[in-house]
Protein backbone atom coordinates (compact mmCIF):
# COMPACT_ATOMS: atom_id res chain seq x y z
CA UNK A 1 0.00 0.00 0.00
CA UNK A 2 1.68 3.77 -0.85
CA UNK A 3 1.48 6.15 1.70
CA UNK A 4 -1.06 8.87 1.77
CA UNK A 5 0.75 12.08 1.45
CA UNK A 6 1.82 13.15 -2.29
CA UNK A 7 4.74 15.26 -0.57
CA UNK A 8 7.85 16.86 -1.58
CA UNK A 9 11.20 16.05 0.12
CA UNK A 10 11.69 19.68 1.74
CA UNK A 11 8.17 19.08 3.76
CA UNK A 12 7.97 15.85 4.19
CA UNK A 13 9.09 15.26 7.70
CA UNK A 14 8.19 18.55 9.65
CA UNK A 15 4.71 18.89 7.68
CA UNK A 16 2.65 16.40 6.21
CA UNK A 17 0.87 17.56 3.65
CA UNK A 18 -2.74 16.00 5.01
CA UNK A 19 -2.36 18.52 7.63
CA UNK A 20 -4.09 21.87 6.16
CA UNK A 21 -3.00 24.77 7.47
CA UNK A 22 -4.51 27.93 7.01
CA UNK A 23 -6.24 26.93 3.93
CA UNK A 24 -2.94 26.17 2.21
CA UNK A 25 -1.10 22.37 1.93
CA UNK A 26 2.59 22.59 2.19
CA UNK A 27 4.53 21.00 -0.02
CA UNK A 28 1.79 22.01 -3.14
CA UNK A 29 3.00 24.55 -6.00
CA UNK A 30 0.34 27.07 -6.08
CA UNK A 31 0.10 25.72 -10.03
CA UNK A 32 -0.57 22.27 -9.08
CA UNK A 33 -3.30 23.06 -6.83
CA UNK A 34 -5.12 24.89 -9.26
CA UNK A 35 -4.28 22.09 -12.21
CA UNK A 36 -6.27 20.14 -9.81
CA UNK A 37 -9.13 21.46 -9.87
CA UNK A 38 -10.51 20.99 -13.12
CA UNK A 39 -10.68 18.69 -15.74
CA UNK A 40 -12.60 16.01 -13.89
CA UNK A 41 -15.84 14.69 -15.61
CA UNK A 42 -19.31 15.28 -14.09
CA UNK A 43 -19.93 11.10 -12.66
CA UNK A 44 -23.40 11.71 -11.04
CA UNK A 45 -25.39 8.48 -11.61
CA UNK A 46 -28.43 9.38 -12.53
CA UNK A 47 -30.02 5.88 -13.12
CA UNK A 48 -29.79 4.31 -9.49
CA UNK A 49 -32.81 1.75 -8.33
CA UNK A 50 -33.51 1.83 -4.41
CA UNK A 51 -31.68 -1.01 -2.66
CA UNK A 52 -34.09 -4.31 -2.22
CA UNK A 53 -34.93 -3.59 1.33
CA UNK A 54 -36.41 -0.28 1.49
CA UNK A 55 -40.01 -1.30 2.22
CA UNK A 56 -38.58 -2.71 5.23
CA UNK A 57 -36.44 -0.52 6.89
CA UNK A 58 -39.21 2.05 6.23
CA UNK A 59 -41.58 -0.34 8.38
CA UNK A 60 -38.83 -0.68 10.80
CA UNK A 61 -38.13 2.99 11.51
CA UNK A 62 -41.96 3.85 11.35
CA UNK A 63 -42.06 0.72 14.41
CA UNK A 64 -39.39 2.90 16.24
CA UNK A 65 -41.35 6.37 15.10
CA UNK A 66 -44.38 4.88 17.07
CA UNK A 67 -42.20 3.82 19.93
CA UNK A 68 -40.30 6.93 20.73
CA UNK A 69 -42.90 9.79 20.09
CA UNK A 70 -42.11 12.76 20.12
CA UNK A 71 -38.40 12.26 20.49
CA UNK A 72 -35.83 13.04 18.47
CA UNK A 73 -33.38 9.77 17.93
CA UNK A 74 -29.96 9.47 16.83
CA UNK A 75 -28.54 6.51 15.43
CA UNK A 76 -24.76 6.37 14.12
CA UNK A 77 -22.91 3.71 12.11
CA UNK A 78 -19.93 4.37 13.94
CA UNK A 79 -16.49 5.32 12.66
CA UNK A 80 -13.16 3.64 11.24
CA UNK A 81 -11.01 2.24 14.26
CA UNK A 82 -7.21 2.73 13.95
CA UNK A 83 -5.56 -0.76 13.65
CA UNK A 84 -2.12 1.20 13.92
CA UNK A 85 -0.32 4.25 12.96
CA UNK A 86 -2.36 4.89 9.53
CA UNK A 87 -4.21 2.15 8.86
CA UNK A 88 -7.28 1.38 10.01
CA UNK A 89 -10.21 -2.08 11.19
CA UNK A 90 -12.13 -3.13 7.84
CA UNK A 91 -15.58 -0.81 8.69
CA UNK A 92 -18.60 -2.47 9.83
CA UNK A 93 -21.16 -0.09 10.66
CA UNK A 94 -23.27 -0.55 13.37
CA UNK A 95 -26.26 -3.08 13.01
CA UNK A 96 -28.63 -0.68 14.40
CA UNK A 97 -28.00 1.65 11.16
CA UNK A 98 -27.62 -0.60 8.77
CA UNK A 99 -30.80 -2.10 9.65
CA UNK A 100 -32.58 1.08 9.64
CA UNK A 101 -31.32 2.38 6.82
CA UNK A 102 -30.04 -0.39 4.69
CA UNK A 103 -26.67 1.87 4.30
CA UNK A 104 -23.47 1.00 5.91
CA UNK A 105 -21.19 4.07 5.56
CA UNK A 106 -18.43 5.13 7.89
CA UNK A 107 -19.46 8.57 9.98
CA UNK A 108 -23.07 7.98 9.15
CA UNK A 109 -25.68 8.76 11.23
CA UNK A 110 -29.39 8.02 10.70
CA UNK A 111 -31.64 10.68 12.95
CA UNK A 112 -35.39 11.21 13.84
CA UNK A 113 -36.97 14.24 13.83
CA UNK A 114 -39.86 14.42 15.60
CA UNK A 115 -43.11 15.82 13.63
CA UNK A 116 -46.68 17.10 14.05
CA UNK A 117 -48.98 16.05 10.92
CA UNK A 118 -51.60 18.43 10.73
CA UNK A 119 -54.16 15.86 11.93
CA UNK A 120 -52.21 16.46 15.05
CA UNK A 121 -50.84 12.96 14.69
CA UNK A 122 -47.05 12.91 16.06
CA UNK A 123 -44.51 10.76 14.03
CA UNK A 124 -40.93 11.60 12.52
CA UNK A 125 -39.33 12.58 9.24
CA UNK A 126 -35.66 10.49 8.63
CA UNK A 127 -32.48 12.24 7.47
CA UNK A 128 -28.95 9.93 6.63
CA UNK A 129 -26.47 12.32 7.54
CA UNK A 130 -23.15 11.22 5.25
CA UNK A 131 -20.18 12.45 4.19
CA UNK A 132 -21.10 14.27 0.67
CA UNK A 133 -18.81 13.58 -2.29
CA UNK A 134 -15.20 15.52 -2.09
CA UNK A 135 -14.89 19.03 -2.89
CA UNK A 136 -12.79 19.41 -6.17
CA UNK A 137 -12.02 23.08 -5.29
CA UNK A 138 -10.69 23.25 -2.27
CA UNK A 139 -8.06 20.02 -3.05
CA UNK A 140 -10.05 17.79 0.03
CA UNK A 141 -10.63 15.17 -2.72
CA UNK A 142 -7.22 14.23 -2.99
CA UNK A 143 -5.14 16.01 -0.26
CA UNK A 144 -7.42 14.53 2.73
CA UNK A 145 -7.17 10.83 4.07
CA UNK A 146 -10.67 10.62 3.37
CA UNK A 147 -10.56 12.50 0.28
CA UNK A 148 -12.16 9.75 -2.77
CA UNK A 149 -9.05 9.99 -4.48
CA UNK A 150 -7.55 8.05 -1.39
CA UNK A 151 -10.57 6.21 -0.48
CA UNK A 152 -12.70 5.29 -3.74
CA UNK A 153 -15.87 7.30 -4.93
CA UNK A 154 -18.77 7.99 -3.10
CA UNK A 155 -22.30 8.58 -3.19
CA UNK A 156 -23.31 11.62 -3.65
CA UNK A 157 -25.95 12.84 -1.29
CA UNK A 158 -28.63 13.05 -4.17
CA UNK A 159 -27.59 9.71 -5.09
CA UNK A 160 -27.69 8.08 -1.52
CA UNK A 161 -31.28 9.87 -1.37
CA UNK A 162 -32.04 7.57 -4.01
CA UNK A 163 -30.98 4.41 -3.02
CA UNK A 164 -31.73 4.41 0.82
CA UNK A 165 -35.31 6.09 0.76
CA UNK A 166 -34.34 8.60 2.87
CA UNK A 167 -33.33 12.30 2.47
CA UNK A 168 -29.43 12.96 3.08
CA UNK A 169 -27.70 15.51 4.50
CA UNK A 170 -23.86 16.74 5.04
CA UNK A 171 -22.93 14.78 8.07
CA UNK A 172 -20.05 17.39 8.65
CA UNK A 173 -23.41 19.81 9.84
CA UNK A 174 -24.69 17.24 11.90
CA UNK A 175 -22.36 17.99 15.41
CA UNK A 176 -23.99 21.79 15.59
CA UNK A 177 -27.17 20.90 14.70
CA UNK A 178 -27.47 18.12 17.50
CA UNK A 179 -25.84 20.93 19.91
CA UNK A 180 -28.16 23.40 19.07
CA UNK A 181 -31.34 21.38 19.12
CA UNK A 182 -33.85 21.93 21.69
CA UNK A 183 -35.98 18.94 23.17
CA UNK A 184 -35.65 14.69 24.10
CA UNK A 185 -33.08 13.14 23.04
CA UNK A 186 -31.90 9.89 22.90
CA UNK A 187 -28.94 8.42 21.17
CA UNK A 188 -27.37 4.48 20.35
CA UNK A 189 -24.24 4.98 22.65
CA UNK A 190 -20.83 3.25 22.00
CA UNK A 191 -20.37 4.01 17.75
CA UNK A 192 -19.61 7.69 17.31
CA UNK A 193 -17.93 9.44 20.00
CA UNK A 194 -18.45 13.26 18.70
CA UNK A 195 -22.16 12.93 17.72
CA UNK A 196 -22.34 11.42 21.98
CA UNK A 197 -20.23 14.41 23.11
CA UNK A 198 -22.26 16.85 21.19
CA UNK A 199 -25.44 15.40 23.14
CA UNK A 200 -23.75 15.14 26.20
CA UNK A 201 -25.60 17.22 27.63
CA UNK A 202 -28.89 15.96 26.35
CA UNK A 203 -28.83 12.21 26.86
CA UNK A 204 -29.64 9.77 30.14
CA UNK A 205 -27.90 6.42 29.94
CA UNK A 206 -31.00 5.20 31.27
CA UNK A 207 -33.40 6.59 28.42
CA UNK A 208 -30.62 5.36 25.59
CA UNK A 209 -30.30 2.59 27.41
CA UNK A 210 -34.09 1.86 26.63
CA UNK A 211 -33.44 2.77 22.94
CA UNK A 212 -30.64 0.35 22.22
CA UNK A 213 -33.10 -2.56 23.79
CA UNK A 214 -35.78 -1.75 21.79
CA UNK A 215 -33.96 -1.89 18.57
CA UNK A 216 -32.44 -5.21 19.67
CA UNK A 217 -35.72 -6.42 20.72
CA UNK A 218 -37.19 -5.27 17.07
CA UNK A 219 -34.44 -7.54 15.50
CA UNK A 220 -35.71 -10.99 17.02
CA UNK A 221 -38.37 -11.42 14.97
CA UNK A 222 -36.76 -11.58 11.40
CA UNK A 223 -39.14 -10.45 8.02
CA UNK A 224 -39.28 -12.01 4.51
CA UNK A 225 -36.24 -9.95 3.44
CA UNK A 226 -34.21 -11.30 6.56
CA UNK A 227 -34.94 -14.84 5.91
CA UNK A 228 -33.88 -14.40 2.55
CA UNK A 229 -30.86 -12.94 3.43
CA UNK A 230 -29.77 -15.58 6.68
CA UNK A 231 -30.41 -18.62 3.64
CA UNK A 232 -28.09 -16.61 1.42
CA UNK A 233 -25.42 -16.98 4.25
CA UNK A 234 -26.20 -20.50 4.95
CA UNK A 235 -25.94 -21.38 1.36
CA UNK A 236 -22.35 -19.76 0.86
CA UNK A 237 -21.15 -21.28 3.60
CA UNK A 238 -22.43 -24.96 2.80
CA UNK A 239 -20.33 -24.10 -0.15
CA UNK A 240 -17.09 -22.97 2.22
CA UNK A 241 -17.82 -26.09 4.04
CA UNK A 242 -17.22 -28.64 0.53
CA UNK A 243 -14.31 -25.98 -0.39
CA UNK A 244 -12.81 -27.02 3.07
CA UNK A 245 -13.07 -30.80 2.34
CA UNK A 246 -11.68 -30.93 -0.53
CA UNK A 247 -8.49 -29.16 0.88
CA UNK A 248 -8.21 -31.36 3.91
CA UNK A 249 -4.82 -32.89 2.11
CA UNK A 250 -3.77 -29.04 2.12
CA UNK A 251 -4.50 -28.73 5.39
CA UNK A 252 -2.72 -32.24 6.70
CA UNK A 253 0.06 -30.77 4.98
CA UNK A 254 0.53 -27.45 6.39
CA UNK A 255 -2.21 -25.99 9.41
CA UNK A 256 -5.49 -25.00 10.32
CA UNK A 257 -4.97 -21.78 8.83
CA UNK A 258 -5.64 -23.39 5.68
CA UNK A 259 -8.79 -23.89 6.47
CA UNK A 260 -9.54 -20.82 7.82
CA UNK A 261 -8.20 -18.91 4.37
CA UNK A 262 -9.98 -21.49 2.45
CA UNK A 263 -13.26 -20.62 4.22
CA UNK A 264 -12.71 -17.12 4.09
CA UNK A 265 -11.70 -16.77 0.68
CA UNK A 266 -16.08 -17.98 0.00
CA UNK A 267 -16.93 -15.33 2.27
CA UNK A 268 -14.98 -12.63 0.87
CA UNK A 269 -15.84 -13.67 -2.97
CA UNK A 270 -19.26 -14.29 -2.46
CA UNK A 271 -20.33 -11.93 1.07
CA UNK A 272 -18.90 -8.98 3.33
CA UNK A 273 -16.56 -10.93 5.41
CA UNK A 274 -17.19 -14.03 7.58
CA UNK A 275 -19.87 -13.40 10.69
CA UNK A 276 -17.01 -13.86 13.41
CA UNK A 277 -13.79 -15.37 13.41
CA UNK A 278 -13.47 -18.95 12.16
CA UNK A 279 -13.03 -21.97 14.59
CA UNK A 280 -11.08 -24.16 12.59
CA UNK A 281 -10.04 -26.71 15.60
CA UNK A 282 -8.34 -30.03 14.95
CA UNK A 283 -7.51 -32.70 17.27
CA UNK A 284 -7.81 -31.35 21.09
CA UNK A 285 -8.75 -27.76 19.78
CA UNK A 286 -11.73 -28.75 19.55
CA UNK A 287 -12.12 -28.96 23.61
CA UNK A 288 -11.46 -24.46 23.36
CA UNK A 289 -14.40 -23.11 22.73
CA UNK A 290 -13.43 -20.48 20.74
CA UNK A 291 -10.38 -21.48 19.31
CA UNK A 292 -9.71 -18.58 16.50
CA UNK A 293 -5.55 -18.94 16.83
CA UNK A 294 -5.50 -21.78 13.98
CA UNK A 295 -2.18 -22.54 14.25
CA UNK A 296 -2.16 -26.48 14.85
CA UNK A 297 -1.63 -29.46 12.79
CA UNK A 298 -4.48 -31.26 11.10
CA UNK A 299 -3.55 -34.96 11.02
CA UNK A 300 -5.54 -38.01 9.82
CA UNK A 301 -7.41 -39.80 12.68
CA UNK A 302 -7.97 -36.86 14.52
CA UNK A 303 -11.32 -34.94 14.07
CA UNK A 304 -12.25 -31.56 12.71
CA UNK A 305 -14.37 -29.24 14.17
CA UNK A 306 -15.28 -26.48 12.30
CA UNK A 307 -17.31 -23.31 13.22
CA UNK A 308 -17.80 -20.81 10.46
CA UNK A 309 -19.90 -18.35 8.89
CA UNK A 310 -20.44 -16.48 5.62
CA UNK A 311 -21.94 -12.79 6.06
CA UNK A 312 -23.65 -11.39 3.21
CA UNK A 313 -23.02 -7.64 1.73
CA UNK A 314 -26.13 -6.90 4.39
CA UNK A 315 -24.74 -8.35 7.14
CA UNK A 316 -26.87 -11.40 7.86
CA UNK A 317 -24.38 -14.46 8.88
CA UNK A 318 -24.86 -17.94 9.31
CA UNK A 319 -23.38 -19.86 12.23
CA UNK A 320 -22.52 -23.66 11.49
CA UNK A 321 -20.42 -26.55 12.74
CA UNK A 322 -19.26 -29.69 11.67
CA UNK A 323 -17.11 -32.19 13.52
CA UNK A 324 -15.32 -33.71 10.39
CA UNK A 325 -12.85 -36.86 10.53
CA UNK A 326 -10.10 -35.52 9.00
CA UNK A 327 -9.23 -38.78 7.10
CA UNK A 328 -12.83 -39.37 6.11
CA UNK A 329 -13.86 -42.18 8.56
CA UNK A 330 -14.68 -41.81 12.33
CA UNK A 331 -12.94 -43.95 14.60
CA UNK A 332 -15.50 -45.99 16.99
CA UNK A 333 -14.86 -43.57 19.98
CA UNK A 334 -15.45 -40.84 17.89
CA UNK A 335 -18.60 -42.49 16.34
CA UNK A 336 -19.96 -42.79 19.48
CA UNK A 337 -19.47 -39.47 21.04
CA UNK A 338 -20.17 -37.68 17.68
CA UNK A 339 -23.78 -40.15 17.71
CA UNK A 340 -24.70 -38.74 20.88
CA UNK A 341 -24.16 -35.54 20.13
CA UNK A 342 -26.27 -36.19 16.85
CA UNK A 343 -28.92 -37.78 19.07
CA UNK A 344 -29.07 -34.29 21.62
CA UNK A 345 -29.41 -31.94 18.49
CA UNK A 346 -32.17 -33.89 17.12
CA UNK A 347 -34.18 -33.65 20.28
CA UNK A 348 -32.84 -30.04 20.06
CA UNK A 349 -34.22 -28.97 16.57
CA UNK A 350 -37.61 -31.42 18.00
CA UNK A 351 -38.20 -29.24 20.67
CA UNK A 352 -38.12 -25.59 18.42
CA UNK A 353 -41.84 -24.53 17.14
CA UNK A 354 -44.04 -21.74 17.56
CA UNK A 355 -45.38 -21.41 21.27
CA UNK A 356 -42.39 -23.56 22.70
CA UNK A 357 -40.24 -21.54 25.26
CA UNK A 358 -37.20 -20.69 24.13
CA UNK A 359 -35.53 -22.48 26.69
CA UNK A 360 -36.89 -25.66 25.93
CA UNK A 361 -34.43 -26.81 23.33
CA UNK A 362 -31.71 -26.35 25.59
CA UNK A 363 -33.11 -28.68 27.60
CA UNK A 364 -34.16 -31.07 25.59
CA UNK A 365 -30.47 -31.21 24.30
CA UNK A 366 -28.78 -31.31 27.33
CA UNK A 367 -31.07 -34.38 28.49
CA UNK A 368 -30.29 -36.44 26.28
CA UNK A 369 -26.55 -35.99 26.52
CA UNK A 370 -27.00 -36.39 30.35
CA UNK A 371 -28.90 -39.66 29.92
CA UNK A 372 -25.53 -40.11 27.72
CA UNK A 373 -22.48 -39.57 30.39
CA UNK A 374 -24.27 -41.37 32.68
CA UNK A 375 -24.83 -44.66 30.58
CA UNK A 376 -21.28 -44.28 29.66
CA UNK A 377 -20.78 -44.25 33.51
CA UNK A 378 -18.89 -40.78 33.16
CA UNK A 379 -21.04 -39.61 35.85
CA UNK A 380 -23.25 -40.97 38.39
CA UNK A 381 -27.07 -40.53 38.01
CA UNK A 382 -30.05 -40.87 38.35
CA UNK A 383 -30.35 -38.38 34.92
CA UNK A 384 -32.60 -35.87 36.74
CA UNK A 385 -29.80 -35.63 39.73
CA UNK A 386 -27.33 -34.99 37.19
CA UNK A 387 -29.10 -32.10 35.73
CA UNK A 388 -30.79 -30.47 38.82
CA UNK A 389 -27.04 -30.23 40.10
CA UNK A 390 -25.76 -29.06 36.09
CA UNK A 391 -23.25 -32.19 36.13
CA UNK A 392 -23.23 -32.29 32.61
CA UNK A 393 -21.49 -29.16 32.20
CA UNK A 394 -18.17 -30.56 33.04
CA UNK A 395 -18.48 -31.89 28.74
CA UNK A 396 -21.14 -29.72 27.88
CA UNK A 397 -19.66 -26.25 28.46
CA UNK A 398 -21.98 -23.78 26.68
CA UNK A 399 -25.53 -23.10 25.89
CA UNK A 400 -27.15 -25.19 23.32
CA UNK A 401 -27.86 -21.67 21.21
CA UNK A 402 -28.78 -18.64 20.46
CA UNK A 403 -30.53 -16.16 18.24
CA UNK A 404 -28.87 -15.48 14.81
CA UNK A 405 -28.93 -12.68 11.70
CA UNK A 406 -26.84 -9.84 11.83
CA UNK A 407 -24.92 -10.09 14.78
CA UNK A 408 -24.03 -13.86 15.24
CA UNK A 409 -25.24 -13.52 18.99
CA UNK A 410 -28.00 -11.70 17.57
CA UNK A 411 -30.10 -9.37 19.86
CA UNK A 412 -27.99 -9.59 22.41
CA UNK A 413 -29.26 -6.17 24.15
CA UNK A 414 -32.81 -7.64 24.26
CA UNK A 415 -34.06 -8.14 28.02
CA UNK A 416 -34.12 -12.02 29.46
CA UNK A 417 -38.21 -12.06 29.33
CA UNK A 418 -38.48 -11.37 25.73
CA UNK A 419 -35.48 -13.58 24.73
CA UNK A 420 -34.04 -16.47 27.27
CA UNK A 421 -37.17 -16.49 29.36
CA UNK A 422 -39.71 -16.03 26.27
CA UNK A 423 -41.57 -18.22 23.46
CA UNK A 424 -40.99 -19.02 20.38
CA UNK A 425 -42.74 -17.03 17.21
CA UNK A 426 -42.13 -17.39 13.55
CA UNK A 427 -39.75 -15.39 11.82
CA UNK A 428 -37.32 -16.36 14.61
CA UNK A 429 -33.79 -18.06 13.54
CA UNK A 430 -31.71 -19.86 16.20
CA UNK A 431 -28.98 -21.82 16.57
CA UNK A 432 -28.94 -25.24 17.52
CA UNK A 433 -25.87 -26.61 18.61
CA UNK A 434 -25.47 -29.21 21.43
CA UNK A 435 -21.26 -30.43 22.09
CA UNK A 436 -19.60 -32.62 23.83
CA UNK A 437 -15.96 -31.60 24.94
CA UNK A 438 -13.92 -34.29 26.52
CA UNK A 439 -10.69 -32.31 27.12
CA UNK A 440 -6.98 -33.39 26.70
CA UNK A 441 -6.30 -33.37 30.37
CA UNK A 442 -9.01 -34.61 31.71
CA UNK A 443 -8.27 -37.27 34.48
CA UNK A 444 -12.30 -38.20 35.03
CA UNK A 445 -12.97 -40.12 31.91
CA UNK A 446 -11.24 -42.53 30.35
CA UNK A 447 -8.42 -42.18 28.26
CA UNK A 448 -9.74 -43.10 25.27
CA UNK A 449 -12.35 -40.07 25.81
CA UNK A 450 -9.76 -37.25 25.91
CA UNK A 451 -8.92 -34.69 23.63
CA UNK A 452 -12.19 -35.29 22.07
CA UNK A 453 -14.63 -32.39 20.87
CA UNK A 454 -17.95 -32.86 19.18
CA UNK A 455 -20.34 -29.54 18.21
CA UNK A 456 -22.99 -30.03 15.67
CA UNK A 457 -24.77 -26.90 14.96
CA UNK A 458 -27.68 -25.50 12.65
CA UNK A 459 -29.67 -22.47 11.67
CA UNK A 460 -33.19 -23.26 12.30
CA UNK A 461 -35.88 -21.05 11.28
CA UNK A 462 -38.86 -21.04 13.49
CA UNK A 463 -42.16 -21.63 11.06
CA UNK A 464 -45.45 -21.31 11.52
CA UNK A 465 -46.04 -25.37 12.06
CA UNK A 466 -42.66 -26.03 13.57
CA UNK A 467 -38.95 -24.98 12.40
CA UNK A 468 -37.40 -25.45 8.78
CA UNK A 469 -33.37 -26.40 9.24
CA UNK A 470 -31.21 -23.36 6.90
CA UNK A 471 -28.24 -25.58 6.91
CA UNK A 472 -29.86 -28.25 6.03
CA UNK A 473 -27.91 -28.59 2.78
CA UNK A 474 -24.60 -29.93 4.94
CA UNK A 475 -24.98 -33.87 6.40
CA UNK A 476 -24.83 -34.11 9.80
CA UNK A 477 -25.64 -37.85 10.91
CA UNK A 478 -22.27 -39.63 10.85
CA UNK A 479 -22.71 -42.13 8.03
CA UNK A 480 -24.32 -39.05 5.99
CA UNK A 481 -21.18 -36.80 6.55
CA UNK A 482 -18.91 -40.01 5.74
CA UNK A 483 -20.44 -39.98 2.06
CA UNK A 484 -20.67 -36.27 1.81
CA UNK A 485 -16.71 -36.25 2.25
CA UNK A 486 -15.82 -39.07 -0.18
CA UNK A 487 -18.09 -37.71 -2.58
CA UNK A 488 -16.06 -34.48 -2.29
CA UNK A 489 -12.36 -35.98 -1.68
CA UNK A 490 -13.54 -38.86 -4.72
N1 LIG B 1 -19.62 -19.49 16.54
C1 LIG B 1 -20.06 -19.02 17.79
C2 LIG B 1 -21.19 -19.79 18.29
O1 LIG B 1 -21.41 -20.89 17.83
O2 LIG B 1 -21.95 -19.34 19.09
MN1 LIG C 1 -23.57 -20.46 17.57
MN1 LIG D 1 -20.88 -21.44 15.89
Amino acid sequence: MAEELPETPETAEEEPIKQRKNGLYPGVSDELAENMKSGWADTELHDLRPIAQTAETAARRAALSARFPGERLVIPAGNLKTRSNDTEYAFRSSVEYAYLTGNQTEDGVLVLEPVTAPDGTSGHRATIYLLPRSNRENGEFWLSGQGELWVGRRHSLTEAEKLYGIPASDVRELAQKLTEATGPVRVVRGYDAGIEAALHDKVTAERDEELRVFLSEMRVVKDAFEIGELQKAVDSTVRGFEDVVKVLDKAEATSERYIEGTFFLRARVEGNDVGYGSICASGPHACTLHWVRNDGPVRSGDLLLLDAGVETHTYYTADVTRTLPVNGAYSEIQKKIYDAVYEAQEAGIAAVKPGAKYRDFHDAAQRVLAEKLVEWGLVEGPVERVLELGLQRRWTLHGTGHMLGMDVHDCAAARTETYVDGTLEPGMVLTVEPGLYFQADDLSVPEEYRGIGVRIEDDILVTEDGNRNLSAGLPRRSDEVETWMASLKG
